[in-house]
């Protein structure tokens, strides 16, 4: 079973879905993993509540890349309410591997700037105690 999600995670690294930048974007977000170092740069278009367009580029592990994939699978087409609503444990259920605290952190670089990107274009809420990408609670 590992191996079909294995297959999974190989598949949205080298063909990511979203991939790429948006020039009209309403809202572009830098997100850094602090461990490594490594940056995602994420760019939404939300019309009237609802993320009609999202893209992303940067530099990162192939956890990374292929979790950011995924997220923004999930959350196109989506309300920004919805999207808001995702959660650490969404991403590790599309992941389907078991990660280590240090490969979760990979894996959260996607969801973790989209949060940031919702709470700069549309005031959603950040969890409380954010710090980034640490000291999250990411249920
Ligand atoms: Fe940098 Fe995974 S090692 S994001």
């Amino acid at each position: 079973m590992d191996d079909l999600y294995r297959e999974h995670i190989l598949d949205h690294y080298k063909n990511p879905r979203n991939h790429g930048a948006l020039t009209d974007a309403d809202v572009s977000v830098e997100g850094t993993n602090p461990l490594c170092g490594d940056e995602l740069h994420l760019d939404l278009n939300i019309i009237a509540g609802r993320i009609e367009e999202i893209r992303f580029h940067g530099r990162g592990c192939s956890i990374s890349q292929a979790a950011t994939s995924m997220m923004t699978e999930l959350v196109e087409g989506k309300t920004v309410e919805e999207a808001a609503a995702l959660t650490r444990a969404d991403i590790e259920e599309e992941m389907g591997i078991p990660l280590s605290p240090v490969r979760l952190k990979c894996a959260l670089l996607g969801l973790s700037t989209l949060r940031v990107a919702l709470n700069r274009h549309a005031g959603v809420a950040l969890p409380e105690g954010w710090a980034g990408m640490d000291g999250v609670d990411w249920r």
